[in-house]
């Protein structure tokens, strides 16, 4: 089954919904770490990518006329908050933040480049290089210590489910 214009609308607004909030996140997590440690200088690299894949979608979506989600104001807060929160746990919790949302994204990623096939090589090649991006800050948080963070397989657990969640509001509203 090929995948028509509205589905690729709404893969394009649930993507650009989770970019914004990454950069949401990485916001609150900054607000409260400051710039100078070590945690912070990869997170604001990491920020730094989330600006660009979200400035990318921005582009793809006013060229297609895809509007953007309802509920970007939510986002706005939820991210900063769920960034915010996490870093005040320390920075062990803010890396397992990251850990817990980009292996959901590398999951939902996986799924669309599935859908997609061949039938939009713009909007695959896009998702699949920020993909490999994701992976990458993933890996880094992991070995950032994200696992040591306290109580991680309940934190990582919650924020994932969270992330599920704002992926399914995202597609449709
Ligand atoms: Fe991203
Ligand atoms: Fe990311």
């Amino acid at each position: 089954m090929s995948v028509d214009e509205a589905r690729r609308a709404s893969m394009l607004r649930v993507d650009q919904a989770g970019e914004y909030g990454a950069t949401r996140i990485y916001a609150g997590q900054l607000a409260v770490m400051g710039q100078s440690s070590d945690e912070a200088r990869k997170i604001a690299r990491m920020a730094d990518q989330e600006a660009r894949h979200r400035l990318v979608f921005d582009r793809m979506m006013a060229e297609r006329g895809v509007r953007p989600t309802a509920l970007q104001p939510l986002w706005e807060v939820a991210g900063f908050a769920l960034g915010a929160a996490t870093a005040l746990m320390g920075p062990k919790a803010a890396m397992a933040c990251t850990a817990a949302i980009e292996t959901e994204i590398d999951r939902h990623y996986g799924q669309q480049l599935d859908q997609l096939g061949d039938v939009d090589p713009e909007l695959s090649e896009t998702i699949a290089e920020f993909r490999a991006d994701e992976l990458e800050h993933r890996d880094t948080a992991i070995k950032a210590g994200a696992e040591q963070a306290p109580a991680y397989p309940l934190l990582s657990g919650a924020i994932r489910l969270g992330c599920r969640i704002a992926i399914k509001l995202s597609r449709h509203i």
